[in-house]
């Protein structure tokens, strides 16, 4: 037996709780896929090709599009990154500028950097209250369009990890007004559509296209995901064409047939599977109203539970190692100062009542801090204490280098102390959830250099530093 199928086993058979993706929580029990092996097949004679799906994959994916509200969907098999990448290098040709929103995951710069496109970034709200990024204000969009009239397309990422969304529709307005069109990756909204107490998914919203990972919040395969896609503003059979490119050209029929699954079963069954994960849910935070120090975010997707220490003798970090070591609950990611657990229709009861029990009784063993620590460096002559990488702005100045134009670059790895004012080299995020704090060809500052050394201290794992040192242009 190999190392990987014992470690999985041992983890089958542990108590450990998943509050992360995937989204089924290794619970889904169906006949079809008990054994994996007698169905997984790839394109042959007789079982339609997803490339020109003219059987039972176009069946399938014109169920999806149905289900989901859409003009045409794709099935995508590399998740939603491959969706991004394909999105990107279908609306805008090489050297043309793109308007994003700094938030985005990594997969938007990647292909940004494959298609030498020149990036105008939208920089979200911060929400100092929780350390996390907000929505993105439409004014902001009409400002930049106006500022830059060539930009392409825009993209934006809504829900947030956290589960933040932005007035897609505000935007969808505004980008069609300029004639350009607008890519939404709602990765962590698979679930939207399918029941009015979720917030309105960008499919509702007018968005062109409109990816989304099915194995995030829906009961489906780790790397299953949906590209939806409107004719008009953005050239589909471009962006169809590039998914050939990205994307395996031996799709798994498990996966496939899996997220059929899925549709097919949230299609018929699904308001009787939400109003279970809605009473759950709602029972458990009601017995989390007792709570004082550590406080639950409600205005964000159901699907996301966003813990927050902010403000207490506790860390992000030592809150999701308190949930594993002591009470064996795994979590999605640990930020400064919250923790986010993915909480889904295959939740259980069981799930939910250990998790408050874990909850109540960290909360006995924490104490609030007595300054408020959410103003500090307001007067300082720099941000060297910014509270969260959401908080960070880009100046435009700070954007030496385009990311392609980097890669032409000779470069050096330096000590980060010793980076101030050198460009950055490579992308620094920290992962999950994979947003860059620094880009390739972006100036680093003091500020950058503050906040990495305070997540390194705090044992985050801070992507693109290694050993303190960072990779720069010579
Ligand atoms: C906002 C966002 N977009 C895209 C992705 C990539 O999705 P996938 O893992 O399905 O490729 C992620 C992954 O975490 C994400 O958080």
């Amino acid at each position: 037996m190999s190392d990987i199928i014992r470690k999985l086993q041992q983890l089958n058979e542990s108590d450990e709780y998943p509050l992360h993706m995937p989204g089924h929580k290794r619970s889904v029990g169906c006949g079809f896929f008990d054994d994996v092996y007698s169905i997984d097949i790839t394109e042959i004679i007789g079982y339609d090709n997803l490339y020109e799906a003219d059987g039972m994959l176009k069946d399938a994916m014109e169920r999806a599009a149905r289900v989901y509200g859409a003009e045409e969907t794709f099935f995508l098999v590399n998740g939603s990154t491959v969706g991004i990448l394909s999105a990107i290098t279908g609306v805008a040709k090489r050297g043309e500028r793109i308007l994003v929103a700094r938030n985005c995951h990594k997969a938007v710069f990647h292909a940004i950097e494959l298609r030498d496109l020149q990036a105008v970034y939208l920089h979200p709200e911060y929400l100092p209250d929780w350390d996390i990024a907000g929505g993105i204000e439409p004014q902001e969009v009409e400002a930049k369009l106006l500022q830059y009239p060539d930009i392409k397309a825009i993209v934006i990422t809504s829900p947030t990890y956290e589960g933040i969304v932005s007035d897609v529709e505000a935007i969808a307005k505004i980008a069609h007004a300029h004639n350009i069109s607008l890519i939404v990756d709602e990765a962590h909204g698979a679930h939207l559509p399918f029941d009015t107490r979720f917030p309105k998914s960008a499919l509702v919203g007018d968005a062109d296209i409109v990816i989304q990972s099915m194995h995030k919040t829906l009961p489906s395969f780790t790397q299953t995901a949906l590209i939806h896609m409107k004719k008009g503003y953005a050239d589909t059979a471009r962006i169809k064409e590039y998914i050939g490119y990205y994307q395996t050209s031996s799709p798994s029929y498990l996966f496939m047939a899996g997220m059929d699954e899925c549709i097919a079963t949230l299609e018929k069954e699904g308001s009787h599977l939400w109003d279970a994960f809605f009473e759950m849910r709602d029972d458990f935070l009601k017995k989390m109203a007792i709570l004082q120090n550590i406080r639950i975010l409600q205005d964000n997707d159901p699907c996301k539970l966003v813990i927050s220490v902010k403000g207490t003798s506790m860390s992000g970090v030592e809150l999701q190692k308190i949930f594993l070591e002591k009470h064996h609950i795994q979590l999605e990611m640990a930020a400064e100062t919250y923790v986010l657990g993915i909480i889904t229709m295959c939740d259980t009861k069981e799930g939910f009542d250990r998790l408050a029990e874990a909850l109540l009784e960290i909360e006995g063993s924490i104490a609030k801090l007595a300054q408020d620590v959410s103003n500090r460096g307001q007067n300082s002559d720099f941000r060297d204490d910014l509270n969260s990488l959401s908080e960070w702005r880009t100046c435009e100045e700070d954007i030496v280098y385009s990311l392609a134009e980097v890669r032409e670059k000779d470069t050096e790895e330096i000590l980060i102390d010793e980076a101030d004012r050198r460009i950055c080299a490579d992308y620094v995020n920290l992962y999950p959830p994979g947003i860059p704090l620094l880009l390739p060809g972006e100036r680093i500052t003091r500020e950058h250099i503050a906040l990495i050394n305070r997540y390194l201290e705090k044992d985050m794992h801070v992507q693109g530093v290694s050993e303190r040192r960072i990779l720069v242009c010579r």
